[in-house]
């Protein structure tokens, strides 16, 4: 993809990545972007680099505009390797002694990744960089998304390059929010409730300590996905909503099965939870990925998950499935457990431990059901989900 100028004498000079399908874990099924932009100024600047598997293409889109060596100064707003990873090859090339600003944790995580004696220039929360006509405001942003992550922001065009926040894993010929639309909320979304869930007590001090400032913000500059050029204040706005995580009356029945009994309780859980009204969403773990499953929790008022005993415990997709969730830490839930076994029957068990953990408010005890579920127990799992569908009514 060619560089592209988002206001005059900046340009995006990252790279897309068409291919990418797994992004730590996360399902990225229409890939991502790496992006990097490039300040022409007296001090000429680069911001972030890309994964270090694109760094032919982030020189070459440099050089489409500027002699790669005339660059100043990097900055780098995030250590993890997509913003990094090219920054061996972007040094060597433009002198190993040009200044490289980061965070003071920023300098520390660099050093650790790649060992070398760049000029580093760590900054304060609150610096100012002067780059000629135009300044860099520096902002620490700490755990959004790691302890080393900082915004910087222009505010002669009132710009924010707001690294991984506001980011989207999407690969697609538009750079703007006004050139996708509406189809860009759902992977923003999705963005959010896998990569910064479990900071969303953070993302909320942070908009209202910029609303307090009044930094005002005409583009958004993320490092994943398209740029909010039009309405910035939607994403902002959607991040606001997302964080406070107001439950609706939605619940996702999330399980895997073995010879479908643990699949039938599932089915009749939705069902009870559908003649109360309750928007129920069933999601087997081998037709879903967890980071689809974890984007339909965000908004959901309940989470009922469902195993079958394997081994003494429960079955690995659905552990894998609840790690995941623990470590996002979503908030405000009611929870319940249920599962088919054979003899010993411990999933129930095991799930509610882990919901209880997650500080989730359990509303049952849970249903366990021997072997194959007979008629009383398929009633039993419509009587769970109209309870779960009467607490939602409650909320
Ligand atoms: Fe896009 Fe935290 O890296």
């Amino acid at each position: 993809m060619k560089p592209l100028e988002i206001v005059k004498g900046i340009y995006w000079v990252g790279a897309v990545d068409w291919n990418l399908r797994d992004f730590h874990g996360y399902a990225t099924p229409q890939g991502s972007t790496y992006n990097a932009y490039l300040i022409l100024d007296e001090k000429v600047t680069l911001i972030d680099t890309v994964k270090k598997e694109f760094a032919d293409q982030l020189l070459s889109n440099v050089s489409q505009i500027i002699d790669p060596k005339k660059i100043d100064y990097v900055i780098s707003n995030h250590t993890e390797m997509d913003h990094s990873g090219s920054l061996p090859r972007v040094m060597h090339k433009i002198g190993e002694d040009k200044p490289l600003y980061c965070s003071k944790v920023g300098q520390k995580n660099l050093s650790l990744h790649f060992q070398e004696k760049w000029n580093y220039q760590p900054v304060e929360n609150g610096g100012v960089l002067n780059l000629g006509k135009k300044t860099l405001t520096f902002l620490e942003t700490r755990m959004l998304h790691w302890p080393d992550s900082m915004f910087s922001y222009m505010k002669e065009e009132h710009l924010l390059f707001s690294s991984d926040a506001f980011g989207q894993h999407y690969a697609g010929p538009e750079r703007f929010d006004d050139q996708v639309g509406e189809a860009i909320i759902p992977h923003a979304r999705k963005y959010f409730a896998n990569i910064l869930l479990l900071y969303a007590p953070l993302v909320l001090q942070l908009v209202e300590k910029v609303s307090q400032v009044g930094l005002e913000i005409k583009t958004i500059c993320p490092d994943h996905g398209i740029i909010w050029r039009q309405d910035p204040t939607k994403i902002i706005n959607a991040y606001v909503e997302w964080s406070r995580q107001k439950p609706k009356k939605k619940a996702v029945v999330i399980y895997d099965t073995m010879w479908q009994s643990t699949q039938k309780l599932a089915e009749a859980i939705v069902d009870g939870l559908c003649q109360l009204g309750v928007e129920a969403k069933p999601m087997h773990l081998r037709a879903s990925h967890r980071s689809d499953v974890i984007t339909e929790i965000l908004d959901a008022g309940a989470v009922i998950v469902g195993s079958p005993t394997l081994n003494n415990g429960l079955f690995p997709t659905v552990m894998d499935f609840l790690t995941y969730l623990k470590g996002l830490k979503p908030s405000k839930k009611i929870a319940a457990a249920f599962g088919s076994y054979g003899w010993s029957g411990e999933a129930v068990k095991l799930i509610n431990q882990e919901l209880e953990e997650m500080k989730f408010d359990l509303i049952d005890p849970g249903l366990r059901v021997q072997f194959v579920p007979d008629p009383q127990k398929i009633e039993a799992a419509i009587q769970l989900g109209q309870k779960i569908g009467q607490a939602l009514q409650n909320l």
